[in-house]
């Protein structure tokens, strides 16, 4: 198996768990009033769900095309349409696919929950170029490589939506709650983007996989093994 495809493979099984704990429903509940939705990074397919059982419309993306495969199964197996849920496969720090989103498609609000991906000496080279555009250094990209990509792909996901001058809706999952008077990040993107309004709030939870990689013990998931986690949601607008 390659790097996707194992990715594929353990975030499904985290996935379903949030999937479960009805995380994805808190999560979809900050939606309401909007209509269709852009999901940057749709992963296996759970979160999509949630949003399709709530009644959204759904343009599902992920650049990972084993994610795909599976998040398209889930959503046919659980008997949501073509004409509800539509699957794009892309990679969203990519200019001609974003200007391919935004040229072709209708949207009320773009998500971005809980970014990540699998990580490899080569995804580095790949995207530090638009780490660099995104206005990181050499330095800090070195010293926290992964959260130097998901800092990229949540700017990412706010150019589409200032674009299209819709709100935008981060979920993080983090270790500690996030209020607007205690983080200066979503602070600063709300500033960069020109959005009047930022909404924070933050449920404890947990999980059975840390870093998006499930936490196993002699080859089979151990459920016993659950981490408290901190979903934030940050709504901009
Ligand atoms: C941790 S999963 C989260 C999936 C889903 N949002 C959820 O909460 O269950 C993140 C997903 O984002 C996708 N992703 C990461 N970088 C991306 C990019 N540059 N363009 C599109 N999708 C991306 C990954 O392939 C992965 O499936």
């Amino acid at each position: 198996m390659n790097e996707a495809e194992k990715y594929a493979v353990q975030w499904d099984i985290s996935a379903q768990y949030f999937y479960e704990k009805s995380y994805y429903s808190w999560m979809s509940e900050k939606l309401n009033g909007y209509e269709m939705v852009l999901e940057i990074g749709c992963g296996t397919g759970y979160s999509t769900l949630a949003l399709a059982e709530k009644g959204f419309k759904v343009l599902a993306v992920d650049k990972n095309a084993n994610c795909i495969v599976k998040a398209k199964e889930l959503l046919n197996s659980s008997g949501f349409k073509d004409n509800q849920v539509t699957f794009i496969e892309g990679d969203v720090a990519e200019d001609s696919f974003r200007k391919m989103l935004v040229e072709n498609y209708s949207f009320d609000i773009v998500i971005c929950w809980n970014v990540g991906t699998y990580w490899g000496k080569e995804m580095i080279q790949y995207y530090l170029p638009h780490m660099y555009e995104y206005g990181l250094n050499t330095d800090q990209i070195k010293e926290n490589p992964e959260s130097s990509y998901s800092e990229l792909i949540i700017w990412e996901t706010c150019r589409i939506a200032r674009t299209k001058n819709v709100p935008v809706h981060i979920v993080d999952r983090g270790g500690e709650i996030l209020t607007e008077q205690t983080d200066p990040y979503y602070v600063m993107l709300k500033d960069e983007f020109g959005y009047p309004k930022i909404l924070y709030d933050n449920l404890q939870a947990d999980s059975i996989s840390s870093g998006g990689r499930v936490l196993v013990t002699n080859g089979e998931v151990n459920i016993d093994k659950k981490i408290d986690i901190v979903f934030v949601s940050i709504v901009m607008c």
